[in-house]
């Protein structure tokens, strides 16, 4: 258990999948208040109900983070309502498979936008309010993919572009008492898992030691480790969390 009572914390993505795991895991763990940013308006409205059926511990707003604009028209607000913001989940992000020499160019982009993009539009939000204040914590979800995995050259590249925002980022604000680490997620059971077809699934499935998906609960308890005061000391790390899979 660890005591976020005084903390302000966004995640995105958080309607469904791993970042509304990690958006309970937070309230769980007495979050003063977990903001829930999706561009699934509806999906995450419904989600805040079930998390927060009083509704006095959370804020929801659908918003794309990969525009920039509407991102900060959203961050304004977030800052106007809670006054400071000491938590960033980099979490939303999508999937647009196939292999390099039939992928189009708008796969590619919108691939990038989200989830490199998104995560840039988002942390440049809060960045230099955290240097004002002097505490941050933003953990970044990026995945083993980052290492090369076949079909997946934009989802890859970008999150290897996550993976260097992270180090950079790190580097560059510790002194300000910022923390910027990533957690690398193996195959965690929610619905961009099921994207993959299920013969390539179950190939998959037999590559990993434990012999079964992670859930997303799992991925949120290293999320909740990055983003405590107990991982002070802990800085530009990218945590693998794969149930021991080899990543390349
Ligand atoms: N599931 C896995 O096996 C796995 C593995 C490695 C990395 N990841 C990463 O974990 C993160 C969460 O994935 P998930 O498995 O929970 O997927 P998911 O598809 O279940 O959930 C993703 C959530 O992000 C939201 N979203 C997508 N694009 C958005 C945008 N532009 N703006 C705002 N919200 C947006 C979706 O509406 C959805 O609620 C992603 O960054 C993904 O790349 C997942």
């Amino acid at each position: 258990m660890y005591d976020f009572s005084e903390r302000n914390i966004v995640v995105t993505g958080a309607a469904q999948g791993i970042g509304r795991a990690i958006a309970e895991a937070f309230l769980k763990n007495n979050a003063r208040c977990v903001v829930l940013l999706d561009w699934n308006q509806e999906k995450v409205l419904e989600t805040q109900k079930e998390l927060d059926p009083e509704g006095n511990r959370t804020l929801a707003c659908g918003v794309d983070v990969s525009d920039q604009e509407k991102v900060h028209e959203v961050f304004t607000a977030l800052y106007e309502k809670l006054g400071r913001i000491d938590v960033l989940v980099n979490n939303a992000g999508i999937n647009r498979d196939g292999m390099f020499h039939k992928m189009t160019s708008e796969q590619m982009h919108a691939v990038m936008n989200v989830n490199f993009f998104g995560t840039y539009n988002c942390t440049a939000e809060v960045i230099k309010a955290m240097r004002d204040q002097e505490y941050g914590r933003i953990i970044n979800i990026s995945s083993t993919s980052a290492h090369g995995n076949v079909g997946q050259a934009n989802y890859a590249a970008s999150k290897a572009a996550v993976n260097g925002l992270t180090r950079t980022l790190a580097l560059e604000s510790a002194r300000k008492n910022i923390t910027v680490n990533a957690v690398e997620p193996g195959f965690i059971d929610t619905d961009m898992l099921r994207t993959i077809p299920a013969d390539k699934l179950e190939a998959r499935l037999k590559a990993i030691p434990p012999q079964r998906f992670g859930q997303p609960e799992e991925l949120a308890a290293s999320v909740l480790f990055l983003a405590s005061d107990e991982a002070s000391w802990v800085n530009g790390h990218i945590m693998i969390t794969s149930g021991a899979t080899k990543v390349v």
